[in-house]
């Protein structure tokens, strides 16, 4: 069964998974510091905001009112697990936005780029694989656990906190 809730959170992982996809390919096609023109800077700024906003505010959504809710129930495992995940993707995931957000102003570097491959690089692994166990997982998780007036309630606290 199809929640509000879930449909929210999907749409955000697949906004993250395609700016994930994007920088892989960006990655992949620049063994040297690419030129940064008024493109490359767009795609910086637009990566650092989808990065944000995917471990701040979605991450701090779950956090806060999802998972609280799945403890009030007992479901503590996948709580566990998933915030687990959180705190190894939040740093570097800013870590990747900032070098972004530094290369759309000044470019990169050999060093800048070195730093910005291996995190990226890293976030990448970390951040599809994180999505995929909450596609399979915490979806269904919801709809089992969260009546329609609390998937209700939910959605409309994401809708104000994560738009
Ligand atoms: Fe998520
Ligand atoms: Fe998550």
């Amino acid at each position: 069964m199809q929640t509000q809730t879930g449909a929210l959170l999907h749409q955000a992982h697949m906004t993250t998974i395609e700016a994930l996809q994007s920088l892989e390919e960006f990655l992949g096609a620049n063994r040297k510091p690419p030129q940064v023109d008024d493109l490359v800077a767009r795609k910086m700024k637009q990566l650092s905001r989808t990065l944000r906003s995917e471990v701040e505010n979605h991450f701090g959504f779950e956090e806060n009112h999802l998972f609280k809710a799945f403890i009030e129930q007992g479901e503590t495992g996948i709580v566990t697990m998933l915030t687990h995940e959180h705190r190894s993707i939040l740093p570097l995931a800013i870590q990747v936005a900032d070098l972004a957000l530094a290369a759309a102003d000044a470019g990169f570097t050999d060093a800048s780029w070195g730093e910005f491959r291996d995190a990226g690089g890293e976030l990448i692994e970390r951040e599809i694989f994180h999505i995929q166990k909450e596609e399979m997982g915490l979806l269904a998780a919801i709809s089992a656990l969260l009546d329609p007036e609390a998937d209700a309630e939910m959605a409309n606290i994401y809708r104000a906190e994560v738009g």
